[in-house]
């Protein structure tokens, strides 16, 4: 039996461990990144094997092995690639310890490598496991994802922890124990004075746990080992065992918005590990998910525009004029015509992708220097967070049909939580409602079918909420739910969960 065991872990989506992002970005460095379409896949730590099972739905040409040592997430694992009938996945119970061997042949290399969520909270042996598998099984171009907590953020962080560790020792009970956590730091940040530096801190780490995951604090929090450390010690680390950093796997952890121009512009002279460290500094960072490589391969040290012809780009930001607005509230300028025109195309495909080449067929000039332009203008929009952009196509089913089909995922997903993964996958929390209408969408029923299954899903459940008046009779729920049907469809197409 292990902790895992004891109180299994959520199963959460990471959307940078995507192949996609990962080639793009490791691409926009000048490494010639294995297709994602076709690539083999190792995920160590897989939990109950969420994040591997989405990639495995959403790219069934390549192939997908995942490692965990607590038997009740491999087994939950297990029962839902059962179910969805996936082949081009494997989960083994085992320790990362026992996957340090020697390929033998090209079938044991892997082009991606997951390490999400464990490199922190291992111990020193399996820490450097971790990293000598990544240096023995991965293939030439290979690119490894390792997420670590960080200083200077966990600084902070671990005062709370060994506050709530030191109070909690000796109980048991894993949900008690937290309560008990908590109530100290909330006992302490009453008792020092408002406004003070403490009390900030104090109230910043309460905010936190309140807003997570309860099996996610409990392992963050109580786990024996939770060793941050700091991004140019994890680098020298990778180095040590001849891997080499190649980015961030987050778009917008290492650019420098928030930081005043003359002082991003002395950071983007600084030397990569260096560079990073100091944005880490800036931004009081507490975690990150970094890629790495061989040592061998050559590797830019900044990102550049070169590749960006191989890409695909999505975006949901909204255009009006030459202004562009994200969906994170940044916004910028769109001044060139042509530019502007494949931006149009692009926000009207949402949430499916284009290709650059794609991009280039809609705007109404082959001149050099026009497409030049917007190659340019493309990776700034990139870098600034308003476009995404992945090594492989998101396929999106943006119009609906007579007989709405779900992803399968999904549809097995809302039986287990509130919590779904869609067609890029992220994670999409929905309300009841919504998640049996994703159930209902089985590619078999009609509009009409779906109103019948949803005012019998309404009545049975005290109801639908319509402003602040609660509707409960049958012929009100049908004409209410009739009345919805097609926005909902539309709503569920418009999040990439619909596959026909
Ligand atoms: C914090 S969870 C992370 C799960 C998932 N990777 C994520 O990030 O959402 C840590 C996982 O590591 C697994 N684990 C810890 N030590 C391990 C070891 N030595 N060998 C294999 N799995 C291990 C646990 O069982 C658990 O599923």
């Amino acid at each position: 039996m292990t902790n895992y065991d004891e109180v299994p872990y959520p199963d959460f989506i990471h959307p940078a461990t995507h192949p996609g992002n990962m080639a793009a970005i490791a691409r926009l460095h000048g490494v010639n990144a294995p297709p994602p379409e076709s690539c083999r896949v190792l995920e160590l730590a897989c939990g109950p094997g969420g994040n591997l099972i989405s990639l495995a739905t959403l790219l069934p040409s390549s192939h997908f092995e995942g490692v965990d040592f607590a038997a009740g997430h491999v087994k939950t694992g297990n029962a839902m690639i059962g179910k969805l009938g996936l082949t081009n996945i494997q989960l083994h119970h085992a320790k990362i310890e026992d996957w340090v061997t020697h390929p033998e042949s090209e079938q044991d290399r892997f082009d991606y490598i997951i390490a999400h969520g464990v490199y922190s909270w291992v111990p020193e042996e399996v820490r450097q496991s971790i990293l000598a598998i990544c240096q023995m099984r991965l293939s030439a171009n290979g690119i490894a994802l390792i997420s670590y907590n960080t200083y200077p953020g966990w600084h902070q962080r671990q005062m709370a922890r060994d506050m709530m560790r030191y109070h909690a020792d000796g109980i048991e009970d894993p949900h008690k124990r937290l309560r008990h956590g908590k109530a100290l730091l909330s006992s302490v940040a009453q008792n020092v004075p408002q406004g003070s530096a403490y009390r900030v801190a104090l109230e910043e780490e309460l905010k936190a746990l309140d807003q997570a995951n309860e099996a996610y604090i409990s392992h963050e929090q109580f786990e024996d080992t939770n060793r941050p450390c700091y991004f140019h010690e994890f680098a020298a680390e990778a180095g040590a065992q001849c891997l080499q950093v190649i980015a961030e796997a987050d778009w917008g952890d290492s650019t420098y918005e928030q930081v005043r121009p003359d002082v991003a512009s002395a950071l983007a002279s600084l030397p990569k590990i260096r560079r990073g460290q100091t944005l880490d500094f800036f931004r009081r960072r507490t975690f990150r998910q970094t890629l790495v490589c061989h040592e061998s391969v050559a590797v830019s040290e900044q990102l550049q525009s070169a590749d960006m012809a191989s890409m695909h780009f999505v975006t949901s930001s909204s255009l009006q004029g030459d202004q562009i607005t994200g969906s994170n509230g940044l916004s910028g300028t769109v001044e060139d015509p042509t530019t502007r025109q494949a931006m149009e195309c692009l926000v009207a495909e949402y949430p499916a992708s284009m290709s650059y080449q794609e991009l280039c067929e809609v705007v109404e000039t082959e001149e050099p220097r026009s497409l030049a332009t917007l190659q340019t203008d493309l990776f700034n929009l990139v870098c600034v967070g308003l476009v995404s952009v992945s090594a492989s196509p998101t396929e999106v089913r943006r119009e609906v049909s007579s007989h709405p089909r779900a992803l399968p995922l999904a549809r097995e997903q809302v039986l287990r939580g509130d919590t779904v993964t869609n067609l890029r996958h992220q994670p999409i929390r929905l309300d009841d409602t919504t998640a049996h209408l994703i159930r209902c969408c089985d590619g078999e029923t009609d509009h009409a079918g779906l109103v019948e299954r949803m005012v019998a899903y309404s009545m049975a459940n005290g109801g639908l909420v319509e402003g602040d008046q609660v509707v409960t009779g049958e012929e009100s729920l049908r004409v209410l739910v009739t009345a919805k049907m097609t926005s909902n469809l539309q709503r569920l197409a418009a999040m990439a969960l619909l596959v026909g």
